[in-house]
């Protein structure tokens, strides 16, 4: 029996209960950590704050790496990004059987939108605003993960972004706080489940703490400076909502905020986080951030690792700053051993939330991870999740759906591709288990009509840069010329009735370190596309992409565009689902996308103006806020999607005009199906505060609901106001509702919006 383990159970037996977290009982948990603690050495104890990487790990030997070296010595609390259950068993039992007081790993991994079964990217989730459906994303991706010895997510990623040049975009929910707030939180449930007490409930981490997605000119890892009205209006809400639905991790960001790098920023971390919002599990580090603060220059070695211990950085990944320096730090009085307590404590209070001194092995299953992994049930909830996630964005003369009938030509680099519909962060998928889209449509069509195919370019014209789109399907690369490979796809589709155009980017060209300046097609697919339209016949544009693009030609010349995001392991059925016809339609844009790179960064919930263009804009208007050559307005707006059906917004009415400061009003509307097939509308509710003692945003999304309706079938969606819905951060950050006057509009997306008007009373 190991020390911790034997520990464990003389605490248990004192407190005479089976120790359960979930009762909120923490004596237990106290008392036992406190024990643990008071016999641990410094160095020990520094070991427990050491979160090393995973990749040199070898299977069946792990002593043999040199992080099966560093567990043996007791210098590490956990590992990262390991793949499977007999690794991360051997390496568990190395520190249970080497280290003198058996102190159990924690595993972590980016298990970002799904583990084997994968998911759609989280920005395609948050267009289907289907919070219940994300929520089952997480749960599968729990069980999934777990059964291969994950414990640790480092999931959800909630940065708000404003700019789609940023490739993180496609990990985040984009650019509204309210919707991302609800998909933090919907997150962190999944993952987490009944209080992470069974096997298959694993702890959240929600990062990047904080502002990481307002990086300047969307370059990845770039400055960051905002106002504190912006960070407590728009840019923290998301990783507050994770904290209210009680995350147990929170990941700092790489940038720095107000000048101090996050992970040593102790307002952010102590002040905000723990003290404003009473967080109470632990803060690790964005892999070297500690590290890094000598180039930000702020600070090396001793004095970088006792600034971010002082912040509240509890978990150094990656830097090995605080297992190499803090004990300098402590001998130079930089640090007390106190502080460092304070951060061992975190640390293993999260091991024994997970239950793992009670069972080392509990999210260790070889049995498990040979059943559980892309089970037929799991991908039967991606398919359905991923079809939701599809935001149509023209259709013209009703061009889609498609009939399963006739001869179809499915042309472009990602129509026969198995490996970059996954999207990024898919380290666990397994492509060859996958359909490419190519086989999804002609498992639709089967033998009632004809799928004929042609890849019609790389990605990219230029070499270079063609290898970053889409690094890992080196295979896929065709080394004919452009010419010859548009030839091909022309004399394809000549006979065809209908042909479909697969494009946008492969799954490395968003993600980290994936920020574009350019944000159209890549040439090479632009041209393929105008010599398919050159065929005369119907095309129907899929853009695959992490983030927002810029599809102002396609937008006046292709009748028919879905952007699909990349859509995980079942993307093949579930695109083919939705083009010829078995599902509708339903995700809406939470992004707004733009007309070219020079409007960005371009959002809905922007301020009012002094000298605005408006949104009847027509052409350029001196003195006003638009530019001369282009429209100031994005191309399509934040909420935008259509459906293969019609809906009809009617009846919007109010329950009162006036509010009172304890009181609610009802904001109601009827949605009506006026098509011949079913269909989901996703109901938006803004509000606008109209004199405010700090200017407030021209709308505000504050209230969604998703609803399915059968062809003429009507339904009434309401909004209950209360002041709490009304308030903001004003200018001393107090979080206010101010009496005055407000409009609540509804709508199927931020433009298209019936105004009513109320007053909030004194
Ligand atoms: C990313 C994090 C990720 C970590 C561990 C970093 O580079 O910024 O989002 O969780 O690596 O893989």
């Amino acid at each position: 029996m190991t020390e911790s383990k034997r520990l464990f159970i003389a605490a248990c037996l004192l407190a005479s209960v089976v120790p359960a977290f979930a009762e909120k009982d923490t004596k237990e948990m106290d008392m036992f950590i406190g024990n643990l603690i008071s016999r641990m050495t410094l160095h020990e104890k520094l070991g427990q704050l050491n979160l090393h990487p995973g990749e040199d790990i070898v299977t069946g030997n792990p002593q043999a790496s040199n992080l099966g070296a560093i567990v043996a010595k007791g210098e590490a609390g956990g590992t990262f990004n390991i793949m499977g259950a007999e690794k991360t068993k051997a390496l568990q039992k190395l520190a249970l059987e080497k280290t003198r007081l058996g102190i159990p790993l924690i595993f972590g991994m980016d298990v970002i939108h799904g583990y084997q079964t994968v998911f759609p990217i989280p920005l395609g989730l948050s267009c289907s605003w289907d919070v219940a459906a994300v929520e089952k994303v997480a749960r599968i991706s729990a069980k999934e993960a777990s059964a291969a010895g994950v414990c640790w997510t480092f999931s959800p990623m909630v940065d708000i972004a404003r700019d789609p040049r940023w490739g993180r975009m496609a990990e985040g929910c984009g650019e509204d706080p309210c919707l991302g707030s609800a998909m933090a939180a919907a997150m962190v449930k999944g993952y987490q489940g009944d209080g992470m007490k069974g096997n298959d409930e694993i702890m959240a981490c929600v990062k990047h703490f904080a502002l990481y997605g307002a990086a300047e000119g969307g370059r990845d890892y770039n400055t960051v400076d905002m106002s504190r009205q912006s960070m407590y209006n728009y840019y923290f809400p998301p990783y507050k909502a994770a904290v209210d639905a009680g995350v147990g991790s929170v990941m700092t960001s790489f940038n720095t905020v107000d000048g101090i790098p996050a992970t040593a920023n102790r307002w952010l971390v102590t002040d905000v986080l723990r003290n404003q919002w009473g967080f109470d599990g632990f803060v690790v580090t964005d892999y070297e951030s500690i590290y890094e603060m000598a180039k930000h220059g702020v600070g090396k070695g001793a004095k970088a690792a006792s600034l971010a211990l002082k912040a509240g950085t509890d978990m150094d990944m990656s830097s090995h700053a605080f297992l190499d320096h803090l004990e300098t730090a402590v001998k130079e009085g930089k640090v007390t051993e106190a502080d460092i307590d304070v951060a061992v404590r975190r640390v293993l209070e999260a091991k024994y939330k997970l239950g793992l001194f009670q069972d080392p092995y509990k999210y260790i299953d070889p049995e498990r991870e040979k059943k559980e992994l892309y089970t037929e049930e799991n991908r039967k909830s991606a398919r359905e999740i991923a079809a939701k996630t599809f935001v149509l964005l023209k259709n013209e003369g009703n061009v889609l759906p498609l009939q399963k009938k006739g001869k179809i030509a499915l042309i472009g680099p990602m129509a026969d591709n198995r490996r970059d519909i996954c999207g990024t962060w898919s380290m666990m998928a397994v492509p060859s288990k996958y359909k490419s889209l190519l086989q999804g449509f002609r498992d639709a069509v089967g033998n009632s009509g004809e799928v004929v195919y042609a890849k019609g370019c790389n990605f990219h014209e230029d070499r270079k840069v063609d290898r970053w789109f889409s690094p890992y399907s080196a295979s896929l690369k065709d080394e004919r010329t452009e010419e010859e490979l548009i030839a091909e796809a022309v004399e394809v589709a000549k006979d065809v009735d209908v042909i479909v155009a697969a494009l946008g980017e492969g799954m490395q060209a968003s993600g980290e370190s994936a920020s574009r300046c350019e944000l159209t097609l890549p040439e090479t697919q632009k041209r393929l596309l105008e010599a398919l339209l050159a065929t005369g016949k119907p095309v129907v544009m899929l853009n695959f992409s992490g983030r927002a693009t810029v599809m102002d030609w396609e937008s006046e010349h292709v009748p028919a565009i879905m952007n699909v995001w990349h859509g995980g392991s079942e993307t093949g059925d579930a695109i083919a689902d939705v083009v010829f016809g078995d599902v509708a339609p339903s995700g809406k844009l939470s992004v707004s996308m733009p007309r070219s790179v020079g409007q960005i960064p371009v959002y809905y919930n922007h301020l009012p103006l002094g000298r605005p263009a408006g949104n009847d804009w027509k052409g350029f208007q001196v003195f006003r806020s638009n530019y001369i050559d282009k429209d100031h307005r994005p191309l399509y707006p934040f909420g935008y999607g259509l459906s293969y059906t019609e809906f009809e917004y009617s009846d919007f009415n109010i329950s009162s005009t006036e509010l009172s400061d304890n009181g609610e009003i009802i904001a109601t509307v009827t949605v009506t199906n006026k098509g011949d097939r079913k269909g989901d509308e996703i109901v938006q509710f803004y509000t606008r505060d109209l004199e405010a003692s700090v200017s407030q945003p021209v709308k505000t999304l504050k209230h969604f609901e998703r609803i399915s309706l059968m062809p003429g079938e009507s339904r009434k969606v309401s909004f209950h106001i209360t002041p709490d819905d009304l308030k903001f951060y004003d200018y001393n950050l107090e979080y206010v509702a101010e009496p005055g006057e407000f409009l609540v509009m509804v709508g199927p997306d931020s433009e298209r919006l019936s105004t009513l008007r109320f007053t909030l009373k004194e």
